[in-house]
């Protein structure tokens, strides 16, 4: 019997790309025919309805932030319409830990309609320092990447149908709180040409279209796709406290993690 897989459809969260390399990989250890493509990391991306029906595959990524995934899930998968659709689960983190993320991505993911058959945590470099996780995902992990995709295409072709799959993920419930502090990158107005593109491409509009040197520290992720896009290097975490936390972490967790599959 098995179910054949007509479509690999990637669905994620990537401010800073490394979820979505690691999600592509997957995407292509399916062997689907057709592929497309769910990009949901800007905000008006996550107004766009998808219906994905019988042949899909979904591959869903998401980065970890502060043992969680990103506080945007009810927006992720709104608009979206699924229904028993087979899925692969991973997370990216930068080298630290992923605790509860990568449990709480395969439960939101059953609530809204997919169905994991395999998961995966991989090592990214860290969004807040290249001395953590650096230049990670490698070539190793995108091949474990890959490899899960091929696992999950097994599964699949040997199931009688594309439900009913029970994965044990690493992760505890009820899920570590994260963080709730009010933190965002700073601006340097000397630095800043005020062209915008740190505004345009925050993926959930923190940043005043009037002065890009407010940011609502409420809303920002901390996600440092504003300081990826400033070319005058001007925004950054530089608050000291921030930076004092950082540094104990590039000294802690120096040993570099291996991906871990889950199947
Ligand atoms: C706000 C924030 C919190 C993070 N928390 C963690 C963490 O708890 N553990 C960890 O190992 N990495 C953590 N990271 C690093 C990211 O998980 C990692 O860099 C990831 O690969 C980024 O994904 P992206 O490139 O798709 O944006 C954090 C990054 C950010 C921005
Ligand atoms: S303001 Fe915050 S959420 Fe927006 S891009 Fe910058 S770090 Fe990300
Ligand atoms: S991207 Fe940088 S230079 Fe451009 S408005 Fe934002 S802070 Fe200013």
């Amino acid at each position: 019997m098995g179910t054949k897989i007509k479509r690999a459809v990637s669905l994620y969260f990537s401010p800073l790309d490394t979820t979505r390399r690691v999600v592509h990989s997957v995407a292509q250890g399916l062997d689907a025919p057709e592929s497309l493509e769910l990009d949901r990391t800007s905000f008006d991306s996550r107004w766009q309805g998808v219906e994905l029906g019988e042949g899909d595959v979904a591959v869903i990524g998401m980065p970890v932030y502060y043992g969680r995934v990103p506080k945007i899930l009810v927006e992720f998968f709104r608009y979206i319409q699924a229904k028993d659709i087979p899925a692969v689960v991973v997370v990216a983190y930068g080298n630290r830990d992923y605790e509860d993320a990568l449990l709480e991505l395969y439960n939101e993911s059953r609530k809204h309609g997919f169905n994991p058959v395999a998961a995966g945590a991989f090592v990214g470099q860290h969004s807040f320092t290249d001395k953590l996780g650096t230049g990670r995902p490698n070539a190793e992990d995108l091949a474990d990447a890959y490899m899960l995709g091929q696992k999950a295409l097994e599964i699949l072709e040997k199931a009688d149908s594309p439900a009913g799959f029970e994965l044990k993920v690493k992760g505890n419930f009820p899920y570590t709180p994260g963080s709730d502090l009010p933190i965002a990158p700073v601006t340097d107005k000397e630095k800043c040409v005020g062209c915008m593109q740190c505004q345009k491409n925050c993926p959930v509009l923190a940043i005043n279209p009037l002065d890009p040197g407010d940011v609502d520290g409420w809303r920002c992720l901390d996600c440092g796709k504003c300081i990826a896009e400033c070319k005058a290097g001007a925004k950054s975490l530089a608050q000291p406290a921030l930076r004092e936390k950082i540094a104990i972490m590039e000294a802690m967790f120096t040993a570099p993690k291996q991906s871990e599959l889950f199947y």
